[in-house]
């Protein structure tokens, strides 16, 4: 007998085609449901990132779009990039400014050099080298041009930190 109640216990009440479920529904006057019983929903996948192919280059965007707009921000794993185009060759540093992280692709581009919109520290684009310290350079990122489409892939390492803003 206990185990009898045991078993019905076990594999009829508490289920969701069991006698429990099957009385209450009854009640409700839906005895033998059409739909099926409802599953746990499957897990959202996450936001995919850029492609990124196996010599490490980033897909970042239709060159066209960098002709449009002459310098933009664009990511690669994660970090934020300034791409630039000087006649007409696109160059790619990090787009985090050494003096106190100012955004870099939102300054300006004169000549070779992207100028800091926050304070003015400006960086030659061909290689990186901060012009109003010479001991800083940013991280640059070579650039490849493919079938109308920019990939990008890390350079060189950057020099360290951003330092923090002069008192005063
Ligand atoms: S944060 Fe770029 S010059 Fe100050």
């Amino acid at each position: 007998m206990r185990l009898l109640r045991r078993m019905l216990r076990l594999f009829v009440i508490g289920r969701a085609d069991g006698v429990r479920r099957r009385v209450a529904r009854a009640v409700t006057g839906n005895f033998w449901p059409s739909e099926p019983v409802p599953t746990p929903s499957a897990p959202v996948a996450p936001v995919a990132p850029p492609p990124v192919d196996r010599e490490g280059w980033t897909d970042v965007g239709a060159w066209s779009e960098l002709e449009h707009s002459g310098l933009m921000e664009v990511r690669v794993a994660g970090e934020p990039v300034a791409l630039a185009l000087i006649d007409g060759e696109a160059h790619a540093v990090s787009n985090t400014c050494l003096h106190a992280g100012g955004p870099l692709a939102e300054g300006t581009v004169e000549g070779h050099a992207i100028v800091c919109p926050y304070h003015g520290w400006s960086y030659d684009l061909t290689n990186g080298r901060c012009l109003v310290d010479d001991q800083l350079a940013l991280a640059r990122y070579e650039v490849r041009r493919t079938a109308g489409r920019i990939a990008l892939r890390q350079a060189t390492a950057a020099s360290g930190p951003p330092v923090q803003p002069p008192a005063g």
